[in-house]
């Protein structure tokens, strides 16, 4: 088989970037480990910046993310028995876009079969060949026959625990991480939102955030011990846990309901640079992870994505290498700062178990500054619905 562009990962950054190159008449092969049902079993986050939702329009797939999606002009901070409104749109006039993940990936996987582009699902044992030069390859094994992927450029977009990112040298990659000494638990359920906007609440107790997917449905999260174990927190113990870390409105309007998903997630930092070797591309989770705090790391996919749509549209249809090679440079700077804010959300929301007197005072000062200078909510606003491409 040949392409000009295989994608590893049908994950929301190889699909999208696959719609992208479809719709310009660039041919692609996606080759995903898993099932496409597996795919969209996955639960993950749902706040979608402007700019991400401009990238859904352009691959002609943002219909239902404009009819059933809920746009949030701002959100609520709950600190100190309060709850603080910061509005996005009369701060600096934009909105988000509260849109499950899921359902971007089920648009996108409908995209792609109406346009008839090729997807392999459950691929094997997928190895990438000859990156330095122009002509790589990917093997891999479908059905238990080997195959062989001829193609001009490989987009690795196999999430955090894919091959393409190990597939660059030692000597070449650097990685910097920070782990946090937290995760979130999170439950999904059949529930009307606690408020219209959603609400991150920093407690002594800990952090929670009551988030949605749809006027029914609920996302809510407490942070928990990495310790803790699903099956210890029962969704009565859940719901007095949130409870205990929100305001007494808040608190009062919480309808518990039986969970039908419930997860413990880890929080983490990473990046992995640079973003290309020779003709390999890393985008989304395969090159960095955010906290999930600050509701970007789908919207990082799509801005890596972005940046290498448009290196690629210059190579096949301007016949120039400058998008490609600046694709790396371009993509780390949004990264850098996304990465910043959701470091900085994680830690001015959360409980540090470590945390000093000192450490939970400056805590206090942050959020005090924040709920009260036009300045700093500004910052937040324009980090929050996502910076510039
Ligand atoms: N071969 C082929 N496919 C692979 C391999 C492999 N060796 N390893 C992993 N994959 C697939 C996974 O099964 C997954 O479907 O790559 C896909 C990667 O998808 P995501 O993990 O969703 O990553 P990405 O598309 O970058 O999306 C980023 O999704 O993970 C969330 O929080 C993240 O919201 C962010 C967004
Ligand atoms: C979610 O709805 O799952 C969600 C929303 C905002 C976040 C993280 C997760 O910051």
């Amino acid at each position: 088989m040949r392409t000009q562009v295989a994608i590893i990962g049908a994950g929301p950054a190889g699909l999208l970037l696959g719609q992208l190159l479809t719709r310009h008449g660039i041919d692609n092969v996606i080759l995903e480990l898993r099932s496409a049902d597996y795919v969209l079993g996955r639960v993950r986050a749902g706040v979608v910046e402007k700019g991400t939702a401009d990238m859904l329009d352009e691959a002609g797939v943002g219909a239902r993310m404009h009819s059933e999606g809920l746009v949030h002009d701002g959100v609520e901070l709950a600190f100190g028995g309060q709850r603080h409104r910061i509005s996005f749109r009369d701060l600096i006039g934009k909105a988000v876009i509260v849109y499950g993940q899921t359902e971007i990936t089920r648009d996108l996987m409908e995209g792609r079969a109406a346009a008839g582009a090729t997807t392999v699902y459950e691929a094997e044992d997928v190895s990438l060949h000859d990156i330095e030069s122009d002509r790589p390859k990917v093997r891999y094994r479908h059905k238990g026959v080997e195959q062989e992927l001829d193609c001009d450029f490989i987009a690795g977009c196999d999430g955090y625990h894919g091959i393409s990112r190990r597939s660059i040298p030692d000597t070449v990659l650097r990685t910097y991480e920070r782990v946090y000494p937290f995760g979130w638990l999170g439950i999904l359920v059949d529930r009307p939102p606690v408020s219209e906007e959603l609400i991150y609440a920093n407690h002594e107790r800990g952090f929670a955030l009551c988030s949605m997917r749809s006027p029914t449905r609920s996302r809510l999260y407490i942070q928990c011990s990495l310790e803790d174990r699903v099956e210890d927190w029962s969704d009565e113990r859940f719901y007095e846990e949130l409870k205990r870390r929100l305001d007494d409105e808040a608190a009062r309007r919480l309808e518990p309901g039986q969970s039908f998903e419930k997860s413990i997630a880890p929080l983490r930092s990473f990046v992995a640079e640079p973003l290309r070797h020779g003709r390999l591309f890393l985008a989304g989770d395969a090159a960095h992870i955010v906290p999930p705090t600050g509701a970007k790391g789908l919207n990082l996919a799509a801005s890596d994505v972005f940046y290498l749509w448009q290196a690629l549209l210059d190579f096949y249809k301007r016949g120039s290498s400058q998008g490609i090679d600046a694709y790396s440079g371009r993509a780390l700077a949004r990264v850098w700062k996304a990465e910043r804010f959701s470091w900085w959300m994680t830690s001015m929301l959360h409980r540090f178990p470590e945390s000093s007197g000192f450490d939970r005072k400056i805590q206090q000062a942050e959020l005090d500054y924040l709920r009260s200078s036009q300045a700093a909510q500004i910052s937040f606003a324009e980090n929050y619905v996502g910076l510039p491409y």
